[in-house]
């Protein structure tokens, strides 16, 4: 008599869905010159404690993907035109406006480039902070001010007791970084979306901001999307990067093996010629011509008219193809494209 075949369940199988799982998703903005298709069909999935990052260059989609898992999307001009953004198996594009709330700043906190965009110059650190905790972690009066000292102190913010008197225009840059992430870590996220959190600092503050973001995700097992241009940072903190190109991602992989062996002639590009291991350093290279509008992306491969290894057969859309275990290319030519490559 045959048995049926067992079925193996993988390891730790209880923990085995991701984090935070984004799938087909397609934010467009209607405009007069027809619909911007700025984020076009992205799948990734980001796992508890992992940090991914999304690299490209300006007006590639990355913005717009951090926006959307939140849905700080206006809408109109903004429509989420398909796909699903699941947090623990929850589709955020399905939930009440009151569960989203809770999201906000409760499970999911969200930093930015520029913190003077996120902290209200009329209210001090004090109520700022106060503010996100009472509201996503309903703690009493009584404890909300002791919280707030903690989470100062743990982004090192020295004299937490007079700072939480200060308005903001009171702190420095990196004093205002600092403030900002303590805001968004004060409820404990489960996932921290970080665009370009570091762009607008000095190197010294950068590389103490970056500690304290891999110090607290190793306490708390948070995990993280990082946006950056800087290829050092995401040597640093990235376990898996997600390169984007004209609103979708052509390229994805474990951080070693996109450094090692990146495929896409963009990813080549973006990082100037084949990096080395002992290299991981320096910003995204500057590549000949530039980003599409985002009404206007070509039929096809939509890197074809900055592409050296453009051939006919890219008049069509390369799907996101596994190349290797683990390691996705869209590129019709990518099994060929042997690195190192000279890439002037
Ligand atoms: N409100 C909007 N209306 C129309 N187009 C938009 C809007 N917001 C963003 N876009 C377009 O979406 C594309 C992606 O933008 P963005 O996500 O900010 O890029 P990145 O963060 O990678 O620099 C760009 O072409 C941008 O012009
Ligand atoms: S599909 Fe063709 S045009 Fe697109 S990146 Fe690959 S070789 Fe270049
Ligand atoms: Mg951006």
């Amino acid at each position: 008599m045959q048995t049926a075949p067992r079925i193996e369940s993988p390891p730790h199988a209880a923990n085995a869905t991701p984090l935070l799982e984004v799938a087909d998703l397609r934010t467009w903005f209607q405009t007069d010159a027809g619909p911007a298709k700025a984020v076009d069909g992205i799948s990734f999935a980001i796992g508890r404690g992992k940090t991914l990052a999304i690299v490209g260059e300006s007006g590639c989609g990355k913005t717009v993907t951090a926006l959307s898992i939140l849905q700080l999307i206006p809408q109109p001009p903004g429509e989420f035109v398909s796909g699903e953004i699941r947090l623990e198996g929850r589709n955020l594009l399905a939930v009440s406006p009151a569960e989203l709330r809770k999201v906000r700043g409760g499970s999911v906190a969200m930093i930015f480039q520029e913190p003077g965009t996120s902290l209200n110059p009329v209210f001090t650190i004090g109520d700022q902070i106060g503010e996100a905790i009472r509201l996503h972690r309903g703690l009493p009066p009584a404890e909300v001010r002791g919280e707030i000292v903690r989470s100062l102190n743990a982004v090192h913010v020295s004299d937490p007791e007079r700072r939480l008197a200060q308005y903001p225009h009171e702190l420095s840059g990196g004093m205002k970084q600092r403030v900002m992430i303590a805001t968004a870590l004060s409820c404990n996220p489960k996932l921290l979306i970080a665009d370009e959190p570091t762009t607008a600092v000095d190197v010294t503050i950068q590389a103490r901001i970056l500690d304290l973001l891999r110090q607290i995700q190793a306490e708390r097992g948070m995990s993280i999307l990082l946006i950056t241009h800087d290829l050092g940072v995401v040597a640093e903190l990235a376990d898996d990067v997600a390169v984007m190109y004209a609103g979708k991602i052509v390229e994805r992989a474990a951080v070693g093996e996109l450094f090692d062996h990146p495929r896409h002639p963009y990813t080549l590009g973006l990082f100037g010629s084949l990096p080395r291991v002992d290299q991981k350093q320096g910003r995204l290279k500057a590549i000949e011509g530039s980003v599409p509008a985002a009404t206007q992306f070509p039929a096809g491969c939509r890197f074809r008219e900055r592409c050296r290894w453009a051939a006919p057969e890219c008049a069509q859309e390369p799907p996101l193809a596994e190349l290797t275990p683990g390691h996705f290319v869209a590129c019709w030519k990518a099994g060929e494209i042997e690195p190192p490559v000279e890439v002037a």
